[in-house]
């Protein structure tokens, strides 16, 4: 037997984990599956805009050869155009580096960071990946919670008691997955702050940057950390519908002067991968200009704002469960109600749901928190569907919490 590397298996990444192996196994014995839990908008009919399809064809024939390692000119300057537009002047296109997604631009810019042991501030719930990147690339994930009676905001003097001697970044993720948290101003700029003053990098993960609703509003923490070493990620994922073209960016601002040896070491090892995918590149200038059809659906009729809304609406007449409104991205992290000593057990949940209403949920802690309340859904499917499943969550839970 050949034994895999013990930290991969330390890495948790449930979102495909073996639930969704067991998914697809019903899938093959005929049954249809409600997928709610990956962020996957192509999947739900919700596809990329027509002209950056039209984008794509029409270079296609430009893109046989390798791009160079930080992406091509056109895709970089539009994302430093972008973040001028934002209030950044500064920005050059030698700043954005272009990548597979944001994930391999996580994994790349913690490679490029870390010595052994360091740390690495995440909030709590998190993205994986950004715990699984940390510990892959020999850091140490602290994790900083973000409590549900807070709006799943962090706490700012609770977050400064997590900085060590061997912390190196903050990790913000905003608008947030799974939470749906938008932070306020005034937090990002604490965070900010923080940043500077202990010497940290500030990574902004931000791929849902225009996916805010009601009076919700985004906040780049690129336009606040002016002073410290800032890293935005942003990517055609999920604005742009675009998960599968696998295009994401990052974006050094703040104090470019401390920062320069360790873009160079980030595009070193861009180089080791010789370049991201040439023709989904030639996207990024058609979707970063001009109207942006992302607001038809987070505005009132919208697909995501009534998905949205019709979760809301089924969760408050529940019997079992509670949610902090998601203010942005495309998820909702409800919460079973019951007493916190309760012995609920979110991946018992999730297996049955899955089992008997054959609706695919991750539970709650695989985003690296204790309480096994939660569960994360996505707001994709239409908004009768997300009825109906969270009814089917309901009776179940009527079973399971009587016995
Ligand atoms: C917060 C967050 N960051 C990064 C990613 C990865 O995005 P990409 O498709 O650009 O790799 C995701 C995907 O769901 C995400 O939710």
């Amino acid at each position: 037997m050949i034994q895999p590397a013990a930290r991969v298996s330390q890495v948790r990444y449930e979102i495909r984990g073996p639930l969704a192996q067991r998914a697809h196994e019903l899938e093959q014995a005929g049954h249809d599956i409600l997928h709610l839990n990956v962020g996957n908008p192509g999947r739900f009919g919700l596809h990329a805009p027509d002209t950056m399809r039209q984008a794509l064809i029409n270079n296609l024939p430009a893109s046989d050869a390798y791009g160079p390692q930080c992406g091509i000119f056109p895709a970089r300057e539009a994302v430093a155009i972008q973040f001028q537009e934002r209030g950044l002047p500064a920005t050059r296109f030698q700043h954005v580096l272009i990548g597979n997604g944001v994930s391999e631009l996580v994994d790349l810019s913690l490679r490029a960071l870390l010595e052994p042991g360091d740390e690495v501030l995440i909030p709590a719930p998190d993205y994986p990946l950004w715990t699984a990147a940390t510990m892959l690339n020999g850091g140490r994930a602290v994790h900083y919670p973000c409590r549900a009676g807070q709006h799943f905001l962090p706490d700012i003097s609770e977050l400064a008691t997590r900085i060590s001697p061997r912390t190196r970044a903050i990790v913000v993720i905003n608008p947030n997955n799974p939470t749906g948290a938008v932070y306020p101003q005034e937090l990002l700029r604490q965070i900010a702050a923080l940043a500077q003053q202990h010497g940290l990098v500030l990574f902004a993960d931000e791929i849902y940057d225009a996916i805010t609703y009601d009076d919700a509003s985004f906040t780049p923490m690129a336009t606040l950390a002016t002073e410290a070493v800032c890293v935005s990620f942003g990517g055609l994922s999920k604005v742009w519908r675009a998960c599968g073209w696998r295009v994401g960016w990052m974006v050094f601002s703040g104090d470019l002067d401390r920062s320069t040896d360790y873009r160079q070491a980030v595009e070193k090892l861009a180089a080791l991968r010789l370049s991201s995918n040439v023709p989904a590149q030639w996207a990024v200038q058609t979707a970063l200009g001009g109207y942006q059809s992302i607001a038809e659906l987070t505005a009132p009729g919208g697909r995501l704002y009534e998905a949205r809304r019709a979760v809301l609406a089924s969760v408050a007449a529940s019997r079992h469960l509670q949610l902090v409104r998601p203010d942005g991205a495309m998820y909702a992290f409800p919460a079973v109600r019951c007493g916190a000593d309760a012995a609920f057990d979110d991946h018992a949940f999730a297996s049955r749901l899955l089992e008997t209403a054959h609706i695919l949920i991750v539970p709650g802690t695989s985003f690296n928190i204790h309480d096994p309340r939660h569960f994360r859904i996505t707001l994709l499917p239409e908004p009768g569907q997300l009825q109906q499943a969270i009814a089917a969550m309901d009776a179940l839970l009527d079973e399971l919490l009587d016995t």
